[in-house]
């Protein structure tokens, strides 16, 4: 199991529930995680907490809703709205949606926001979206899902948590969720190491019925979700559920003391949108292919000619180059933009780059 010290000690009898409930109760609950407090509190993400990197995601959201004719952007997820408000000193014309599960900041200068139930639910305000660029970032991570793991027949179980994070298998997996487990978890009956007791993950399936229900609720634009995931080629065995507590990874225990995270099982959520021949295609790229044609590549120096005619430019551009390099390279690099067009597209005059 991947909690040693937390299997150590034993469960109070009764307490364990299947971890998507005690995560969808620790996270949204009235005094779950998410409405206590701000996630800049808990960890950064490339919205902000990271030099330089929140402007240069805003210039890729603005980019991409230019490039496919979009006038809206919606966040889903979006924190506190830090995104947003680096959208609106880029482009004041665009109008700016937050969705979250707490009211409005006060001082955040947005045209709207909605607050939502939290996880896989989504606020019944948000519909017929048209000539909107939707952005999800890190949201999916947070939406709760099984837990499985097989146990020492090679059975996949259900594993039950208590609220001190001590685990235990309940139920044998079964239906739409063993399917789901069978194609994206198992690679293959033959192979013994997929037998093998140690194998635990995550089942991706609420996080494809999440982005359905939003895909649902936009008529044109472009629906973008952005998160860590894993594919079959490198999915760990062990599976991804973790905790994030004040700048820490923690052991995930769902108490509403830190943030419940499981990576995204990106190549089953590709799969799960299926094929429409009236829409372009989803596109499953990774953050450093995206920003480098959003934003340029940011090998090249900055010529130090610069330093003497302007070196306010200079330094800018420094500090730019500095920051695309950090979300393009590493962990970030390889984040997961998944791009999904939705309806028609700005005069199908289609743009050869990404999105
Ligand atoms: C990991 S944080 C990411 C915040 C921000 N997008 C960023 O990248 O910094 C996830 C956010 O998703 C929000 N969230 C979770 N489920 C949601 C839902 N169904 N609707 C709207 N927001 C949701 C949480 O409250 C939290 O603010």
């Amino acid at each position: 199991m991947r909690h040693p010290s937390a299997m150590s000690a034993p469960a109070p009898p009764d307490s364990a529930t299947p971890w998507d409930r005690a995560w969808q109760e620790a996270l949204y609950a009235a005094d779950g995680f998410y409405r206590q407090g701000a996630p800049a509190a808990h960890f950064a993400t490339s919205a902000r907490g990271i030099p330089g990197a929140g402007p240069l995601l805003a210039e890729a959201v603005v980019a991409l809703a230019h490039r496919h004719g979009c006038d809206r952007v919606v966040d889903v997820g979006c924190g506190r709205g830090e995104l947003l408000a680096q959208v609106r000193t880029l482009d004041a014309s665009l109008h700016l949606t937050g969705v979250d599960v707490v009211p409005r900041p006060s001082t955040l200068e947005v045209d709207a926001w909605l607050v939502s139930p939290g996880g896989a639910a989504l606020p019944r305000g948000l519909r017929d979206l048209e000539r909107t660029l939707v952005v999800a970032h890190e949201w999916l991570d947070v939406v709760p899902c099984p837990v499985v793991a097989r146990d020492d027949a090679g059975v996949w179980r259900s594993l039950d948590v208590a609220p001190d994070g001590t685990e235990e298998l309940g139920p044998v997996v079964h239906g739409e969720d063993l399917a789901w487990v069978r194609r994206w978890l198992d690679d293959g009956p033959g192979r013994a190491e997929d037998r093998a007791p140690d194998r635990r993950g995550e089942v991706g399936r609420p996080r494809e019925a999440a982005l359905a229900d939003l895909l649902g609720r936009v008529r044109s634009g472009l629906v973008v979700v952005v998160d860590y995931g894993h594919t079959a080629d490198d999915r760990p065995r062990g599976g991804t559920l973790t905790g994030f507590r004040a700048g820490r990874e923690v052991t995930p225990v769902p108490d509403g003391t830190c943030d419940l995270t499981a990576h995204v099982a990106v190549d089953a959520l590709l799969a799960s949108l299926g094929t429409s021949p009236a829409t372009d295609p989803p596109q499953l790229v990774r953050q450093r292919e995206v920003l480098h044609d959003l934003l340029g590549d940011p090998g090249p120096p900055v010529p130090h000619a610069l330093a003497r005619t302007d070196p306010q430019a200079y330094l800018d551009a420094l500090a730019r180059r500095a920051a695309l390099t950090t979300l393009t390279s590493g962990a970030l690099g390889d984040f997961w933009w998944l791009l999904v067009p939705v309806g028609a597209q700005p005069g199908d005059g289609r743009d050869p780059g990404i999105g």
